[in-house]
Order: structure tokens, then C-alpha cells, then sequence
């Protein structure tokens, strides 16, 4: 049931495996609305990650609209993560979503987000999971718009190391113009970066406790987690940070994760550093703050907010 009172949240996403897990971490919260979803190329390019949505909808009877936004980052030719997340973005040890799809609510989630925003009779919570491309070109066509977007909490950057290279986070990486110029917009911005989504570990035992509940789809979803693991080890001995759900989890139990004020802006032009999210701590003595990024995060707190989703999905009938 949604009341008026409902935080209205948008999800933007590129989704393989974290992407989906961090949907259905917001998607287990009563007091959360999803409105609708944006799709952008990044883990896999459009179509790929259309199909891992609809799949994702029909399997866990989403009813929220998901429309198909950009194919191709603003300013570079499109880098995917398949080399590490498979053709299909979803990295299983064994089963994969159902081949059974929703229907798409439009190939335009740029005008579809610009109707909701407009619309929406609160400003709009946005988490992007993803590359920033949709929001970019929303703000591009709608400038107007951008006081409309109450919150931008993104899963992107870093205030550290990188992982798509030294300096980049992906999803910064794939499209840094896009996050340069939704900064020069000005929306609320926080920033769960891949520091903070370190501190949030998954085990190859959450996996096999996700399957212990029983049945196709805690079979199916203990499967995923499992390949999931098995990008930080193939043998599954190490634990993988949790990326997008962290974001998700930081979203819907804020108490769990400290954020701190900085200026930020993208490096574009760096031959080693290009899409690295660089931080000006020093504020406001040297810089106005434009980002608040998640530094400390309550690991115990935020992996349960997870778990507890997954197990939950797992057991819906
Ligand atoms: C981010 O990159 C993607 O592969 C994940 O879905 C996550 O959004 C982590 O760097
Ligand atoms: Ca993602």
C-alpha cells in the first residue's frame, strides 16, 4: 500500500547482479516506494541489461514501471563489464533469472523520469547504480528539473584506489562527463563510493544460507550471490564488497553510514587518472562542498539490511 508519505524513489541502474540485489534490498522496505526505474548501458550494453530487468520484474513481480534510457556514454565509446560479470552481466554458479520478461514501459526513460519529476508531489529520492548518462541527459534537456531531485544517492567513484583501473571507479569510468556535469547541476549529491562498499563484505556462506531457506528461486538466488563471490576468488575463500546494495542498504537505514562533505570533480582528461572522482576535503576553506560521500559505514548493520532482503525474496511465493 503507498501513501502520501512514501519517500518517492526513482532507481536508475545498469543491472547485473549487485544491481538486482540492491533493488531488492529497497523493494523489501514497507516504507518505500519504488516509482519507477531507468535502464543505462554500463555492466552490459542496453539490451543485455533490459532483458536482466524485465527478467528480474517478472520473477519478483515488480509492478513499478522500467524504462530503457541510454545506449552509450556522452563523450566515449561504451566500456562493459562482461570480461568479469559474463556476456549476461549476471555471473551465476549455477542458475539463472527465469527467460520469462515483463513488458518495457518505453524506450525513453529520459522523458519518463522528466513526467515523474514534474509529477511527483515531493521531490524525488534518485539512487544510481550505474553510470550517470540518463541523469546527465535528463538535466541537459530539463535544467528546470534539478531542484525537483531531492536526493542523487549514486554507487560510483571512489576516495581511494579504483577498480576498473587504478584511479576509476566504473561506473565513473564508463561515463565521466556524465557525472561531471550533473555536479555543475547542483542536485543534492551523495556519493557511495567503492571505499565505503569495501567496508560491506558478502561470504560464500551467506550464499549457502540464502539456499537453505528452500526452493527454485533460494536455489536460484543463492546461485547468483555465489558467482558473485567468485569475482573477488573462483574458489569463493575470499568475501566480495558489496557495491550497489550497499548504496541501497545506506539509503533506507542512513543511520548505518556517515557521509562527509567535499568538493568533488572528474577527472576527463587524465591518461592514467580519467574518470577518477577527485575529493576536496578542505571545506569550505578551499572549495564549496557539492557532495556528501559515505566514509564510515556500519558493516553488521547494512550487510543484515541485504540479507535479510535476499532471504526474503527468496522465500516470496
Ligand atoms: C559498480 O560497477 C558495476 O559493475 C556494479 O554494478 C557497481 O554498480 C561497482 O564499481
Ligand atoms: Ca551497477
Amino acid at each position: 500500500m503507498v501513501s502520501a508519505s512514501m519517500p518517492s524513489l526513482w532507481i536508475d541502474t545498469d543491472m547485473g547482479f549487485d544491481d538486482l540485489a540492491a533493488v531488492l534490498t529497497v523493494a523489501a522496505q514497507a516504507h518505500w516506494h519504488i516509482a519507477g526505474m531507468s535502464l543505462v548501458a554500463g555492466n552490459a550494453p542496453l539490451p543485455v541489461v533490459t532483458d536482466n530487468a524485465l527478467r528480474a520484474a517478472h520473477c519478483f513481480g515488480w509492478t513499478f514501471p522500467i524504462h530503457a534510457g541510454c545506449a552509450q556514454p556522452l563523450a566515449c565509446p561504451l566500456v562493459t563489464a562482461q570480461n568479469i560479470l559474463g556476456d549476461d552481466a549476471m555471473r551465476s554458479a549455477g542458475r539463472q533469472l527465469p527467460s520469462d520478461r515483463t513488458a518495457l514501459a518505453s524506450d525513453d526513460a529520459v522523458t519518463a523520469l522528466a513526467q515523474h519529476l514534474r509529477q511527483s508531489a515531493q521531490a524525488v529520492t534518485v539512487l544510481a547504480l550505474g553510470p550517470l548518462t540518463n541523469l546527465a541527459t535528463l538535466l541537459a534537456r530539463h535544467a528546470e528539473l534539478a531542484p525537483r531531485i531531492g536526493q542523487l544517492l549514486w554507487m560510483g567513484g571512489s576516495a581511494g584506489p579504483g577498480n576498473h583501473s587504478a584511479a576509476a571507479e566504473f561506473n565513473a569510468a564508463v561515463d565521466p562527463e556524465s557525472v561531471q556535469q550533473v555536479l555543475d547541476h547542483h542536485v543534492p549529491f551523495s556519493m557511495v563510493g567503492l571505499d565505503a562498499c569495501r567496508q560491506v563484505r558478502v561470504h560464500a556462506a551467506d550464499a549457502q544460507a540464502l539456499r537453505a531457506a528452500g526452493g527454485a528461486r533460494a536455489e536460484m538466488l543463492a546461485d547468483l550471490l555465489l558467482g558473485y563471490v567468485q569475482i573477488a576468488s573462483a574458489d569463493g575463500h575470499l568475501p566480495m564488497a558489496l557495491y550497489d546494495p550497499t548504496a541501497a542498504a545506506a539509503l533506507v537505514t542512513p543511520e548505518a553510514m556517515v557521509f562527509r562533505p567535499a568538493h568533488m570533480v572528474m577527472e576527463l582528461r587524465g591518461e592514467h587518472t580519467r574518470g577518477m572522482t577527485v575529493l576536496e576535503w578542505r571545506v569550505p576553506r578551499r572549495a564549496a562542498p557539492n557532495v556528501l560521500v559515505a566514509s564510515s559505514a556500519d558493516e553488521a548493520r547494512l550487510r543484515a539490511t541485504v540479507l535479510q532482503a535476499l532471504a526474503r525474496a527468496a522465500a516470496a511465493p
